[in-house]
């Protein structure tokens, strides 16, 4: 089997299989645990290729379902196991090979899909299949197994589910061990497992775990010692090993779920068990049945597990997620002559946007679940990455962004998605935060044509009373950068821009003291290039919003303030090859040539030209070809050069990392497309291409060796030329990579690009490209799309009809428009 050929000669763990729209793993070892997410909407997961994971209900800290422990060794232990015991010979093991891997499996495969995944494998003739998908619509996840029997006797086996509790919030289980010992709590009714701890006073909500072969049903565990036994782990628990479940009901200590199914298999037959898991609520004056009891009221919650425990409403269940994604993602479609590309524009990419809609910073392998709550400037970047395939739910989102904003235009850094509030711990003061709703807004404004949004009355800081115009909130936006200009006249960067690690009014000193948070000094030099480039880019947008509203006044206003801006970028930005990054606490520059290290960083050369910046006098092709030189590398761009080789009080966190990690000259793939952008801007589509290649997850699946997270979705972080790992993903999942990766390739080198006046074509491809091929849902219209020719698009023939130039009009929803354009 797979797992003891040598490392040495394979580079890859498996293959795409573009047709299922599914990852394949071909074998269980990965260089990092390879997941996946149950779940679209309130009830989600996290899976792994070896069936570890947990799940949440909406909240990953507060209402966490199963325990999970990061950091563990190895790395991803613990999730949603099954135990195949073969009772004639008492051999047994897990087919997700974790938590049993010493026990060899004769073939395995792990299928990672849109919102489901499947391990199959086999030992010994036994074959056993399981699909993990939370159904759309429902607080619960299936578990469909399939076990067979591909021997030529019968067997006799026993199948063992197993899911640890976690007593709902996940940080206090994880430390507060006096208490939680002596709290849990569960029922078993009718096979069916209920975890009730806390049930007995405020909550109100409570978990369950029930399988379909309920007459073959043989036992339950319920207590994580009595099943695992005294001082044993998941890799052999006693009841497995002895084929006998204890039927204990638990009391305080480590509640955990396990069903014990008996499962005999004549030659060639298979057999079907379903285990459900799932959370349900009851109302908090009908919680108990009977009244004044302490037993959970199951009649709500009994119809629930009953229907999904049936094998036909299961696999309906399934066909209404597979025709989900295919609504979704079939906004959205291209063919063009790189594989790649189209696999990660038309599945994987698009797939990881809504990852981060859903899941914002919250749950992966590298976020807890118990950290972060949404970010401001995070939440407006993804938007950017999922508007056109959930306007709807972008709008709910923006409006819930807006309202966090504060009186004078700032924004808390965070919110929290259960309350929607502000997060008080982390303040604000991130110069850059109230910028990127106008780049949300617009994003959404010219994906749907819906400006009425602009009038919405959104308050500040949650405030009732406090409602002003969406409009107003973006001009306050603005206003906060124009109150705040240092010395060079650019925007004051306060605890830091989009690089939260250049903490240019931190000063640390103390070890563990939080760059971010901790108090700062009262300065009012540092100064940062890149928000004045991301001022530029957005006081351009508003000014167009603003045209649109008939204020022609405001629009001549933040067209001059743009203006400025870009002069003000182009005398005291600018070094002569490259955009400089930003002035410290003492007025001393950063990112230019007069530094020893730093010298030129990315986001500057990114965030100016995007903003039109150096676009008409040739500063923006100099600094581009400055990052060619200085900054690319074969697996991607880095952040900045020289990295720093020694912690700068001055500068803060980002010369906390190692040379060529994360903001210190890690390749933070998040602001890659931006030059792949800014290429397309200068015209240089070869370039553009090339940068996107680099860094596209499945164009490095033959090297997974090194690169080694997912080769299906982006990693923030690949190791810089710095680092003696380079080219070493990490932080794969939720990152503001997926959204402007997507944007940039969708958008720019494709060309196909929402605009305020509808849809505008205008691709820069590489030089040897004939063309492409695009489908396009756009405002209710459907837009068959193919560009042909080479270089620019000159004029486009709509349904037949020549249009001079490259925006396509809005057609009539329900509409099916051919759309040629055509380069010359
Ligand atoms: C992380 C943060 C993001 C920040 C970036 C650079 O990705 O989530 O907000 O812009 O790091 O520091
Ligand atoms: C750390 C990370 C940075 C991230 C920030 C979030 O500073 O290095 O990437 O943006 O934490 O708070």
């Amino acid at each position: 089997m797979a797992t003891t050929a040598t490392r040495e000669d394979l580079l890859r763990y498996g293959q795409f299989d573009d047709e299922q729209r599914e990852y394949v793993i071909d074998r269980p070892d990965t260089p990092l645990p390879w997941i996946n997410y149950l779940g679209t909407d309130a009830y989600f997961g996290i899976v792994s290729n070896t069936g570890g994971g947990y799940s949440f209900y909406r909240d990953a800290r507060l209402r966490r379902l199963t325990r999970y422990r990061y950091n563990n060794a190895p790395l991803d232990l613990g999730g949603r196991y099954v135990y195949v015991r073969d009772d004639a010979t008492g051999d047994y093991w897990s087919p997700s090979w974790q938590p049993t891997p010493e026990r060899e499996l004769d073939d395995y495969e792990c299928r990672h899909g849109l919102s489901y995944t499947k391990i199959a494998s086999s030992r010994g003739g036994i074959r056993a299949e399981t699909l993990y998908f939370a159904p759309l619509n429902e607080t619960l996840e299936v578990w469909r197994v399939r076990v067979s029997n591909d021997r030529t006797e019968n067997a006799e086996l026993s199948l063992f589910s197993s899911v640890e509790f976690c007593l709902w919030d996940a940080q206090d289980d994880a430390t507060n061990y006096q208490r939680n010992f002596n709290t849990g709590q569960v029922e078993v009714v009718d096979g069916v497992i209920y975890h009730k701890t806390e049930y007995r006073e405020r909550r109100d909500h409570f978990a369950y775990f029930a399988t379909s072969a309920t007459d073959d049903l043989k036992g339950f565990d319920t207590q994580r010692e009595t099943f695992l036994g005294p001082y044993r782990g998941w890799d052999r628990p006693i009841v497995v090993e002895t084929g006998a479940a204890r039927d204990e009901i638990a009391h305080g200590w480590q509640p955990i779920g396990s069903h014990h199914v008996k499962v005999s298999l004549a030659p060639g037959e298979t057999r079907e068990v379903i285990f459900v898991l799932g959370y349900a609520e009851n109302p908090k004056d009908d919680k108990f049945d009977p009244p004044g009891s302490q037993t959970i009221n199951k009649t709500r919650v009994r119809p629930v597990i009953e229907k999904w425990l049936d094998p036909a409403q299961v696999q309906r269940g399934f066909d209404d997620l597979r025709a989900y994604w295919d609504q979704l993602l079939g906004n959205l479609t291209v063919r063009t002559p790189d594989g790649d590309t189209n696999r990660m524009v038309n599945v994987w990419n698009a797939y990881q946007c809504m990852a981060t809609f859903n899941l914002s910073r919250s749950t992966s392998f590298y976020e807890s679940g118990i950290g972060r709550g949404m970010g401001f400037r995070d939440s407006n970047q993804d938007l950017l990455g999922f508007v056109h395939m959930i306007p709807q739910r972008a709008r709910e989102r923006i409006l819930d962004i807006a309202a966090t904003q504060k009186e004078d235009g700032g924004a808390y850094h965070q919110y929290q998605p259960l309350t929607k509030r502000g997060n008080n711990d982390i303040g604000d003061g991130f110069n850059d935060d109230p910028l990127w709703l106008i780049l949300g807004v617009a994003a959404y404004l010219k994906e749907t044509g819906d400006h009425t949004f602009l009038d919405e009355r959104v308050p500040f800081d949650n405030r009732p009373g406090s409602e002003v115009t969406l409009y107003e909130h973006l001009q306050r936006s603005l206003k906060y950068t124009l109150d705040r200009l240092g010395p060079h006249g650019l925007p004051m960067i306060g605890r830091a821009d989009w690089n939260d690690c250049l903490n240019l009014n931190c000063f640390s000193d103390t070890p563990g003291e939080p760059f971010q948070t901790t108090e700062n000094a009262s300065g009012g030099v540092a100064e940062s290039v890149f928000i004045a480039g991301l001022f530029v880019l957005a006081a351009k947008e508003l000014a167009v919003i603003a045209g649109l509203r008939g204020n022609e006044g405001e629009e001549a206003v933040y067209r001059a303030a743009a203006e400025k801006m870009s002069g003000t970028i182009t005398e005291h930005g600018w070094d002569g090859a490259w955009f400089r990054r930003a002035y410290d606490f003492y007025g001393n520059v950063i990112g230019s040539g007069e530094n020893d290290e730093g010298q030129i960083f990315i986001e500057p050369q990114g965030i100016c030209v995007l903003g039109g910046v150096g676009l008409d006098d040739g500063l923006a092709g100099k600094a581009l070809d400055s990052v060619a030189e200085r900054l690319a590398t074969p697996h991607g761009i880095v952040l900045q050069q020289p990295a720093y080789s020694s912690y700068r009080i001055e500068l803060g966190e980002i010369s906390s990392y190692p040379p060529g990690y994360k903001e210190n000259g890690g390749i933070f793939c998040h602001t890659n497309p931006w030059i792949m952008i800014a290429e397309t801007m200068v015209g240089n589509g070869d370039r553009a291409y090339d940068y996107y290649r680099r860094i596209n997850p499945s164009a490095r699946e033959e090297i997974s060796d090194v690169h080694r997270t997912e080769p299906y979705v982006y990693a923030q972080m690949i190791a810089g030329k710095d680092a003696p790992t380079h080219g070493e993903a990490k932080n794969s999942w939720l990152t503001g990579t997926a959204a402007w990766n997507f944007v940039a390739i969708t958008q720019w080198i494709l060309g196909i690009r929402p605009d305020f006046a509808g849809l505008r074509i205008d691709p820069v491809l590489p030089g040897d490209w004939p063309g492409f091929a695009a489908t396009r849902a756009f405002r209710g219209a459907t837009y068959e799309i193919t560009v042909r020719g080479t270089g620019r698009v000159t004029h486009l023939l709509v349904d037949g009809e020549r249009i001079d130039g490259t925006l396509v009009p809005p057609a009539p929803p329900g509409a099916v428009v051919r759309v040629e354009a055509i380069r010359e």
